[in-house]
């Protein structure tokens, strides 16, 4: 069984790859600089970038099982990701393993939330198995939330979000790679312990790291207008304030088991994330 994985040179690949070193278990990384690959015992490196198919399926030769990490978000994103996954089919994986979106959907409010749906749509209409890992918002993102003001400000009204942490999808990841045929076909949603607004997310970074954070909920436009200084793409926009009114409208609320049913211990709290930051 030959493993490969992209996303190495960021966090949840990188973890992936630090956890399988550790465990014994020999792997390819595919990343885009091989300059930036991780140093590991038992891993080997390729070259390509989700838009390259050659070097793609050069990369994925022999290939048997794969970790694909969603890539950096661009306006082209899926067209990367559907040609790397013809990629994929072509080179022979018989086994993709995905980190989608929780709440993936043709419709989803959060716009990226689409993206990860037509790519798991992608994978299906081939013939290679898939885990499908739905993660909710990171968690190790809520102190990116905060602005130099103290605040988070968005369009999430008094809505709820299950966020994960990064260590706890790398840890799903790394099981499924290590046990492929117990989770060959499945879709798991990759939250953490607990649904919490952002009022009680500020709450808490406040209290763990001793200064005044508070939340602000916009509205629509408040949220387009403070956001726009950065002078983002309209799709980054979209994607940016869409963040929120997923959150607004309770699609990111439910909490799941299914780190803990695939990993046998508990998802971590944002507490215990900004303690190990
Ligand atoms: N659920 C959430 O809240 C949330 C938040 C942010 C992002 N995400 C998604 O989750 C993914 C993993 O998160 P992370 O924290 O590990 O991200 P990260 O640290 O930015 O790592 C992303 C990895 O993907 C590689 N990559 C990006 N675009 C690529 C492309 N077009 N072709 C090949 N490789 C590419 C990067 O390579 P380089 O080092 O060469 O750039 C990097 O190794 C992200 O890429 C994004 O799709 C989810």
């Amino acid at each position: 069984m030959t493993i490969a994985i992209t996303g190495a040179t960021g966090n949840i690949g990188g973890a992936v790859a630090r956890a399988l070193a550790a465990d014994g278990v020999p792997f390819r990384m595919i990343v885009r600089d091989a300059a930036r690959a991780p140093e590991l015992p038992g891993a080997e490196v390729a070259v390509a970038t989700f838009d390259d198919v050659d070097a793609s399926r050069a990369a994925l030769e022999g290939v048997d099982l794969l970790l694909m990490v969603s890539a950096a978000e661009a306006e082209d994103r899926l067209d990367q990701h559907r040609a790397f996954v013809g990629a994929a089919a072509t080179a022979g994986v018989r086994h993709v393993v995905y980190t989608s979106f929780l709440g993936a959907a043709e419709d989803a409010t959060f716009t990226l939330g689409r993206d990860h749906w037509a790519t798991e749509q992608a994978i299906r209409a081939t013939d290679m198995g898939h885990t499908f890992l739905r993660d909710s918002f990171y968690l190790d993102f809520v102190e990116d939330l905060v602005g130099e003001d103290g605040v988070i400000r968005g369009p999430a009204g008094d809505g709820a979000m299950a966020a994960v942490a990064r260590a706890d999808v790398a840890r799903v990841a790394t099981t499924v790679l290590e046990h492929p045929e117990a989770h060959l076909d499945r879709t798991y949603e990759l939250t953490g312990p607990v649904a919490i607004t952002l009022a009680e997310a500020a709450a808490i970074v406040s209290e763990v790291r001793g200064r005044p954070v508070s939340y602000h909920p916009e509205t629509l436009d408040e949220a387009y207008a403070s956001r726009a200084r950065w002078n983002p793409e309209p799709w980054q926009a979209d994607a940016w304030v869409s963040t929120y009114t997923a959150i607004a409208e309770g699609a990111l609320a439910h909490v799941s088991g299914d780190v803990e049913r695939v990993t046998g211990r508990a998802p971590m709290s944002l507490r215990e994330v900004l303690g190990a930051r």
